[in-house]
């Protein structure tokens, strides 16, 4: 691959269409197969000379070039659209008789004793869209609205990774599709982690973080969330009328749609039905994703048309939900917290209940525009959920409860942690404190820089935090560098020993590798990824610091809101001050290039049980150090499974698929770490 850009149009074209094919090639086998063959770097290489000739060629880049998954020019506002025929929804039910019933009543209308086919899906808790392929190029996606008009969404849907632009084999020439977006659990995890990293507020849920993906009118954010999709039906289709409906999404994959294969099953009666509903049931707290129950549907095509549809909901499918991991509780006050950038978040005390097992207490209100939402008020009765994330999260509010004494939530006017004022900026869904020497905010800051990730002090959590700020040993990073012995002796519990090895630990830290450094400083936005970005990038602190805008929006992946805030942090005189005095402590962070190697080229790892040698994202980061790529799931794909003691449902899954399992010894002989600190 040259990096310099052609001279002529004919070159460049030529170019342009080998890594259009290469680029389609790679993203049908990390999405459609789940075994990648390059990098999530050499990928975007790739990537990077394909915009780089668009550039340069605008004339190259078409509706179905690659270069869509990064986003395209934000939209004023959304068009809506007719679906060609209508997106129904179901009907429900609720369990074992209800499913007897639906069956009895499907015989009844077609007159037939014997037993029915049924398929049985996944009812996956995302958001639903139709997808128009013409000539089996993506033309068009839309949300399904009230069913018969939707929004057009198709520069978003062109992001998603695992909608192919493009289907391959034996396409019919016009194709509906239909499916269910949604963000695996892992993902949603993974990404409200980063905000948090990051100073930003954090999301409710996977449906709701993907609904709001979905109705952004500026494409590129859609891009940055990891959202996928199950496709499960059509609406329309030129030829190809398969025969049954378990065919039919053998066929949409066979042309490169995703479609969660294994997790459908055909069921001979509706005694089997019910057999797997009951399975699933127990399956689910398993599951990547979160499901919200199970559709059944006739399996037969011929059978599906002569039952037909009622006005909204067709005859031969029912959704048996699944009971909800919801309990009612009261909303008795809220406290606030103030991260390590000043934001402050209103925070649930909830009347203590069980959930499924479960003691909830507490629950995140994430900011005023969910307490809007809700329309929540102190003394409200309300319904707490335990989906997606660890925190439980309210999802409604009885109204019909109220006694009238229920009290407004107040936006606080000063930070409840230094008294400051507090702001809340336009375009901001909190407020924050302003206070330049906040102690929750300066805490935040502190536990942030010693954290994991970042400067690695052991032994420099809470409890010790808590103390240098009480005895005001402490007012900035570059404090801890200037700690003595005998000041430590003032703290509780703390004796020669302890002190001693407190001191060394933070010494230690002081040539951290400058992306955890710089991950350590909490600039806003910045969260460990861009960090790795950014050092990789500059190599030095000195480099950063006189770094422009322009030259930081010339580097990919870097938007003008991590821009603005990188050059911001660089441009306080305090900030300066601090790295200045942390420069003379000899605190020396240095940029390490990890050499990459392939040794694990395409490889799939699951990491499952209590590790105790290394965390399961130092070992997704060995295991991407050489080419290989670390999932949440064990499934057909997966190569290796890294079990550590009281590994359970994942370990017997990966026997019964006769997966190589490898205790953590040997993994780190496998990625040459043996011995080593991994
Ligand atoms: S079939 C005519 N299959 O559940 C068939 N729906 O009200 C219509 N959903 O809006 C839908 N997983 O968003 C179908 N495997 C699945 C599904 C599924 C999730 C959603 C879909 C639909 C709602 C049903």
């Amino acid at each position: 691959m040259t990096t310099d850009s052609p001279q002529n149009i004919s070159t460049a074209e030529q170019e342009h269409a080998d890594l259009c094919r290469q680029l389609h090639h790679h993203n049908q086998l990390y999405h459609g197969l789940d075994k990648p063959e390059i990098s999530d770097a050499e990928y975007d290489q790739l990537m990077q000379r394909l915009l780089q000739l668009e550039k340069t060629f605008p004339q190259l880049a078409s509706d179905d070039s690659p270069s869509q998954r990064v986003g395209s020019t934000p939209l004023d506002s959304f068009t809506s659209v007719n679906h060609a025929s209508p997106m129904l929804s179901l009907e429900n039910a609720f369990g074992a008789d209800d499913l007897r019933d639906f069956d009895a009543r499907l015989k009844r209308f077609l007159a037939r004793d014997e037993e029915i086919e049924y398929l049985c899906e996944m009812k996956l808790d995302g958001v639903a869209v139709a997808l128009t392929y013409e000539s089996g190029q993506l033309v068009r996606g839309a949300t399904r609205g009230d069913g018969s008009r939707g929004e057009e969404i198709t520069q978003n849907v062109r992001t998603i990774g695992a909608i192919p632009l493009r289907l391959q084999n034996n396409f019919p020439q016009q194709l509906e599709v239909r499916g269910e977006i949604y963000m695996e659990l892992a993902a949603f995890r993974k990404l409200n982690e980063q905000r948090r990293e990051e100073g930003e507020t954090t999301f409710a849920n996977p449906r709701n973080v993907t609904a709001g993906s979905l109705r952004q009118l500026d494409s590129k954010l859609t891009a940055s969330r990891p959202l996928t999709i199950s496709c499960y039906g059509i609406g329309a289709i030129s030829d190809n009328e398969p025969q049954s409906h378990s065919e039919l999404l053998e066929i949409l994959q066979n042309w490169g749609l995703k479609v969660n294969l294994d997790t459908f099953k055909v069921a001979t009666n509706i005694e089997a039905v019910i057999e797997r509903y009951e399975e699933l049931l127990g399956l689910r707290d398993q599951l990547p994703f979160e499901i919200d129950g199970m559709v059944v549907k006739v399996n037969s095509r011929e059978l599906q048309q002569e039952l037909g549809e009622k006005s909204r909901t067709p005859r031969w499918a029912i959704a048996c939900k699944f009971p909800p991991r919801q309990e009612q509780t009261v909303l008795e006050s809220v406290r606030y917290q103030v991260g390590r950038t000043g934001a402050i978040t209103p925070v649930a005390n909830l009347r203590p209940v069980n959930v499924s097992g479960v003691t909830v207490s507490s629950a995140s209100l994430h900011n005023w525009d969910e307490i809007e939402r809700l329309g929540i008020r102190i003394g409200d009765t309300v319904i707490v959920e335990r989906a997606g994330d660890v925190i439980p999260d309210i999802v409604k509010v009885i109204r019909e409860q109220r006694s009238g004494g229920e009290q407004e939530i107040p936006e606080p006017t000063e930070c409840p942690a230094c008294g400051s004022p507090v702001s809340r900026e336009e375009d901001e869904v909190v407020p924050r404190c302003q206070g330049l020497s906040c102690p929750a905010q300066l805490k935040e800051s502190l536990k942030h820089f010693c954290a994991r990730g970042a400067m690695d002090i052991e032994g420099l959590g809470d409890r010790i935090i808590d103390q240098l700020l009480r005895l005001e040993l402490v007012k900035s990073v570059a404090d801890l560098y200037r700690l003595q012995k005998e000041q430590l002796f003032e703290f509780e519990r703390m004796g020669d020993k302890l002190a001693e090895k407190l001191l060394t630990a933070i010494d230690a830290s002081k040539q951290r590798p400058l992306e955890r450094f710089l991950f350590g400083l909490g600039i806003r936005h910045v969260g460990s990824h861009t960090a790795k970005l950014l050092s990789r990038q500059f190599g030095s602190l000195d480099a950063l610091s006189a770094a422009g805008q322009e030259q930081l929006l010339s580097i990919h992946e870097i938007g003008p809101q991590v821009a603005e805030s990188v050059t911001r942090f660089f441009a306080d005189s305090n900030n300066q001050q601090i790295l200045a005095q942390l420069q003379q402590l000899g605190v020396a962070p240095i940029a390490t290039e990890q050499p990459r190697g392939d040794k694990l080229q395409g490889k799939v790892f699951v990491f499952t049980g209590a590790l105790e040698k290394f965390s399961r994202k130092d070992g997704a980061a060995l295991v991407e150090a050489q080419g290989g790529r670390a999932s949440g799931s064990v499934s057909k794909k997966t190569d290796y499974v890294v079990a550590g003691p009281g590994a359970g449902s994942k370990l017997a899954k990966a026997e019964q698929l006769g997966i190589s399992v490898l205790d953590e010894e040997q993994f780190l002989v496998l990625v040459d770490k043996e011995g080593d600190n991994a």
